[in-house]
């Protein structure tokens, strides 16, 4: 299928997802062209402020959602839409971070959080390929079945009826032999339920604006498209806070992952999620593992949808592994495991939000009291983008709710030290590519469709050439605090390898927490 639109229009990279082809036409509403006043303006049309509007529209609030690009133009078009309880993070690591209460208020949080949306689908009869599903954790080569157990014990004392096995359905490799079984989690279509829960919104009395990008974001409301917004309450959904500069910027860290969908017969494989535990002789704090699932394609195939391979955003090739080729990687890891796939149909790549402790932040902005937050979703997003709605409409109606103080992002947590210090580290590492960052020596290096950082004296050049043979120039340094961008060839972005801002191939800026271009230049 040709792309109708790109550039962190209908999604935020060059490759377009499964969910995106399969569900046809991008989820568009009016784009905003006239001041308007609210009770509450949610900044962002994926899944946490789709849910947030809903919720709050559910109880009578009037609700305006405003969306740069198009419904589900984010992170949540790009993602797998596993909706589990079976955190990336372990529930033995909660326990340790926090205390076991807390774990116990996580498990129960994700698995009210699923059953949410399978009354949401069923009330508003949302075409959406919803089904439930079994879950699977295996082991990673790299680990040990003592994880398992850890993990096995701490999801009983969650009050999960979780289940050891010695042989995990569907998987031929050896890492199968000992697994985890999560009963009852679930899978869906996401565009078909955005697109579900979106028109349920508007039968609510809500009002979406589509390619509206949000600035100037206060306690007052803010400016979209140029208009002001006037609102009591202001819910920032964009994945990374945009009305933030600093505070929030220091909890989380981007991770980009990937995924390739192969075509496999209907009927080789049962429909399940399946994940290993993570590579624990990776470089990354985040210890990338890989996640699995299948989904309807057409009469004779399913798609087997496979991810993994991650790496902090902007640092693939300190592993000496392009973005471009973790592909090959995940396709052979994939193969292995499950020999009856076939083409590879689609394959795309994204971006998580990993928070230093484990656990999303929901809630008030800190120092704000009627601006709210949803971020550090982790590969976890569905779930608590879902929380998210739940929670922010209970702190607004003022109403209790269990999981308040758990996601709350004010939270101080004391136990992830050595963690944070390596993540900070990093960051403050990534400064030295102001000294050393340069992938061109000359703009005549690039090919049509090829980008990359090139010297100026002590200026760092966004160079991209089009397909046209035009070049495309600017600074290469990042408007939010002053990184060196580096050159995505696959998603044909530049990517901030600090706190995760992203930019278009034009310098047009896709993802925050920078709310501005990259600045023109002229070489
Ligand atoms: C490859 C991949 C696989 C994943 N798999 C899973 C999984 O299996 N299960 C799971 O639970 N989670 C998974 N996740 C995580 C999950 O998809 C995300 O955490 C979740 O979709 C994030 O939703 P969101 O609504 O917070 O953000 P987004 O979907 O990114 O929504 C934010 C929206 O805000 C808009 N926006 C930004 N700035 C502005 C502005 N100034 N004005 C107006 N609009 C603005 C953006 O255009 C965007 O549409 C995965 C993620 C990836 C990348
Ligand atoms: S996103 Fe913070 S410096 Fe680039």
């Amino acid at each position: 299928m040709k792309k109708v639109f790109s550039g962190g229009n209908i999604t935020s990279g060059d490759n377009l997802s499964f969910w995106f082809e399969s569900a046809k036409n991008p989820i568009a509403f009016e784009k905003l062209s006239n001041d308007i006043e609210t009770d509450i303006l949610v900044v962002g049309g994926g899944i946490a402020g789709l849910t947030s509007a809903y919720c709050l529209a559910k109880e009578g609030r009037k609700v305006v959602l405003v969306e740069d690009g198009f419904i589900g133009s984010g992170e949540t078009g790009r993602t797998t839409a596993h909706l589990t309880c079976a955190l990336d993070d372990r529930y033995f690591e909660l326990e340790k971070t926090f205390d076991q209460s807390t774990s116990k208020l996580a498990a129960q949080s994700h698995t009210a959080a699923i059953e949410w949306i399978a009354n949401t689908v069923k009330l508003h009869h949302i075409d959406c390929h919803f089904k439930r599903v079994d879950g699977y954790l295996f082991l990673h080569p790299s680990d040990t079945k003592e994880t398992l157990e850890k993990e096995y014990e701490a999801t009983k004392r969650a009050g999960l009826s979780t289940e050891m096995l010695s042989a995990v359905p569907g998987i031929e490799a050896e890492d199968g032999k000992w697994g985890i079984k999560f009963p009852n989690q679930a899978q869906f279509h996401i565009l078909l339920y955005l697109k579900g829960l979106a028109d349920a919104f508007i039968q609510l009395g809500g009002k979406i604006y589509t390619q509206t990008k949000a600035e100037n974001i206060t306690k007052e409301g803010a400016t979209a498209n140029g208009f002001a917004v006037k609102a009591n309450h202001i819910v920032v959904a964009t994945n990374t806070p945009v009305n933030d500069w600093v505070t929030m910027h220091t909890k989380q860290w981007p991770y980009r992952t990937y995924v390739i969908a192969a075509k496999v017969l209907k009927g080789k494989l049962p429909y399940a999620l399946w994940w290993d535990t993570g590579d624990h002789e990776s470089k990354w704090v985040a210890q990338p593992y890989h996640y699995v699932r299948l989904a309807e394609y057409d009469d004779q195939y399913d798609v087997l949808i496979a991810g993994g391979e991650d790496h902090r955003t902007g640092q693939a090739d300190d592993e000496d592994i392009k973005e471009e080729d973790r592909y090959t990687r995940l396709i052979e890891w994939t193969k292995k495991r499950f020999p009856g796939m076939e083409d590879i149909a689609y394959k795309w790549s994204g971006q998580v939000m990993e928070p230093i402790d484990s656990m999303a932040y929901i809630g008030k902005n800190p120092g704000n009291d009627n601006t709210y937050i949803i971020t550090g979703d982790s590969g976890n997003g569905m779930t608590h983008g879902t929380l998210g709605g739940m929670i922010i409409t209970d702190i607004i109606m003022e109403r209790d709710n269990p999981w308040i103080d758990i996601y709350s992002p004010s939270r101080i947590t004391l136990k992830t030290t050595s963690d944070y210090l390596q993540e900070a580290g990093n960051m403050v590492a990534q400064y030295g590519d102001w000294l050393s960052k340069a992938d061109i020596k000359n703009v005549d290096d690039l090919k049509p469709g090829e980008g990359g950082i090139m010297s100026s004296g002590f200026k760092k050049i966004a160079v991209y050439c089009d397909e046209e043979n035009n070049l495309h120039t600017c600074s290469a340094v990042c408007p939010h605090l002053g990184a060196i961008l580096q050159w995505n060839a696959d998603e044909k972005t530049f990517d901030c390898p600090i706190h995760g801002s992203r930019f278009t191939k034009e310098g047009k800026v896709i993802n925050g927490p920078a709310t501005s271009d990259l600045k023109k230049v002229v070489v």
